[in-house]
């Protein structure tokens, strides 16, 4: 018997590295973003339930009709309308808005306000989550305003730190370092309420400036930011200002590690339960 351990070692090693340069990146409703495989991975997204993901439960790629395809396109499915493409990165997004429109997700303003400049209007986008950076100096003065498509960014932050990581041609996500360190939107907003139609949050930090490259400073100057997540209706993003209420990225992060402790303490407990359950079966 003839066997080859070796070349069939060597063919996944091939197949790993032709994999490891190219990956599908999606939008992900809890995660911000994902990233699956380029070669057959598919976005997803359940317009039913405003899922969206790297298609985790293996919907896309079981269905034959999309075999072997670069594809977009929804089905309906049991009343719920289902979505799969490969086509893009990100390209789940663009099912926000096919018919029924908008069921999740919403259209965000998409501008940057530089003071002494004027105001950058671009094209509106559609995405799970809205949001807007507001910074400036800790003690005043003028503002400086992003506002966006917060999973859009989050895909396009992942993508080109990977180039930069890879090839080191690509500095773009230095732009958004620093909503990418920030918990998800999807995070922020689990426990807030829903008025007139949205759901928002406003996020306080501070950090300091960095120094433009080359420059020498002794002390660097103490910022102050706010970062804002909405969803719900279109432009909910419009609108957020200083004065409107926020808490502090502190109280959010011992926020989210409550909820962490929450869950995994009733894990304990059921673990327990059904060690009690085992022991008393074993017993009688
Ligand atoms: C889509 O969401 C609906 C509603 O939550 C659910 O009943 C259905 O099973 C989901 N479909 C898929 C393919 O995940
Ligand atoms: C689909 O929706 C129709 C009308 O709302 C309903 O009569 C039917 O039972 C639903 N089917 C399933 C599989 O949920
Ligand atoms: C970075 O380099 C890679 C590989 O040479 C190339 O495919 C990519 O387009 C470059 N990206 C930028 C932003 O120049
Ligand atoms: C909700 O909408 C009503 C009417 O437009 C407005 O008076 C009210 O202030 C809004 N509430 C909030 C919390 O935005």
């Amino acid at each position: 018997m003839h066997h080859p351990p070796f070349g069939r070692a060597s063919l996944f090693l091939l197949l790993f590295l032709i994999s490891i340069g190219y990956a599908r990146y999606c939008v992900h409703n809890e995660k911000s973003w994902c990233e699956g495989h380029n070669i057959w991975g598919w976005c997803f997204h359940n317009k039913s339930s405003g899922v969206f993901n790297c298609d985790d439960d293996s919907f896309c790629i079981s269905q034959d009709q999309l075999k072997n395809k670069k594809s977009s396109g929804c089905f309906l499915r049991d009343n719920s309308s289902v979505c799969c493409c490969n086509d893009a990165d990100g390209c789940n997004l663009g099912f926000i808005s096919v018919p029924p429109k908008y069921a999740h997700g919403q259209q965000c303003v998409n501008s940057m306000e530089i003071p002494n400049e004027d105001i950058r209007l671009f094209k509106p986008c559609d995405d799970p989550y809205c949001y807007s950076v507001l910074t400036a100096e800790e003690d005043g003065g003028p503002t400086t305003v992003t506002r966006g498509c917060h999973s859009r960014k989050m895909v396009m932050h992942h993508m080109s730190k990977n180039e930069d990581d890879k090839f080191q041609n690509n500095t773009k996500w230095k732009e958004t370092k620093q909503i990418a360190d920030m918990p998800s939107c999807s995070e922020i907003l689990k426990d807030q309420p829903k008025m007139n139609g949205t759901t928002s949050l406003c996020i306080d930090f501070t950090f300091d400036q960095e120094p433009e490259d080359g420059e020498e400073v002794e002390e660097p100057i103490r910022m102050k930011g706010r970062f804002c997540c909405c969803e719900g209706t279109n432009k909910c993003n419009e609108q957020a200002m200083w004065a409107d209420e926020g808490i502090s990225l502190a109280e959010l992060l011992e926020e989210i590690e409550n909820r962490k402790s929450a869950t995994s303490g009733a894990s304990e407990i059921s673990s327990l339960v059904s060690a009690i359950f085992t022991f008393l079966v074993f017993t009688f």
